[in-house]
């Protein structure tokens, strides 16, 4: 249930049920010679809207472009800078609290935005529970879950990939995109196959360090196939999670 294809009628019945929505974060940022470069947001938004469906939630707009500051040494990366993204938080989640909605549930498709997402959440609170003007008792609670959090995600990429996983352009995230993009599948040389790993730097070094934008992967293992597992998975386990933040006291 997308946010953005309901009227405002059937947002408001919803309220009447539900004051929980999914919000997918991502990124736009280099992955890889055969990663999209709008592959944390894909991951983000259509793993989100796969919650949305199992759990029977409202999943707002995706926001694409996060914290890539280091891979603004490729073509096409864009980054936003932290005060930005907090801003844009902060925005979204109050404007939508004042129509009621009090539980916020993102999903992450990017390592790098975690940092932020969560000063974007004391931001929030430090504003809503009154710390600064009247005191108010009302309660908003927010929670950040990257796609492919918990043991069961982390093993079925260690069945799958083993060592070449890695963690930037991971065999994973490149599978997901696969399966949900099969006509935007890219073929690439890797050499070496699995990326080197290590320490990086800001921009110039990252680009010197891992000349193809990779760490430690090899996105060359990745298959629609494979995606499609993950995929599945990564719903079930964060509509798990998803219900439990709901639900609790
Ligand atoms: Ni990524």
């Amino acid at each position: 249930m997308l946010l953005q294809h309901q009227t405002w009628q059937e947002v408001e019945a919803y309220l009447g049920r539900s004051k929980a929505i999914i919000l997918p974060i991502g990124s736009t940022e280099q992955h890889g010679p055969n990663g999209l470069i709008g592959t944390d947001a894909i991951c983000a938004e259509v793993i989100a809207k796969g919650v949305g469906e199992a759990a029977g939630a409202m999943v707002g707009p995706t926001i694409g472009v996060g914290i890539a500051v280091h891979h603004m040494g490729f073509a096409g990366s864009m980054t936003v800078r932290p005060l930005t993204l907090i801003a844009i938080i902060y925005d979204y989640v109050l404007s939508l609290a004042r129509h009621g909605f009090r539980r916020f549930f993102f999903i992450n498709g990017h390592g790098g935005n975690i940092a932020t997402v969560q000063a974007a959440f004391s931001e929030i609170y430090a504003e809503f529970e009154g710390a600064f003007s009247a005191r108010r008792d009302d309660e908003l609670r927010c929670r950040l879950a990257n796609w492919w959090d918990g043991k069961a995600m982390h093993d079925l990429a260690k069945e799958m990939f083993g060592d070449n996983e890695g963690s930037h352009a991971t065999a994973s995230e490149v599978a997901v995109t696969q399966y949900v993009l099969p006509d935007s599948i890219k073929q690439a040389v890797l050499d070496p196959p699995r990326a080197p790993s290590g320490r990086f730097h800001g921009p110039a070094d990252y680009r010197r360090r891992f000349p193809d934008g990779r760490i430690g992967s090899n996105p060359g293992l990745a298959t629609p196939e494979y995606g499609r597992r993950l995929f599945d998975a990564s719903i079930s386990e964060l509509a798990k999670t998803f219900l439990a933040f709901v639900g609790e006291n």
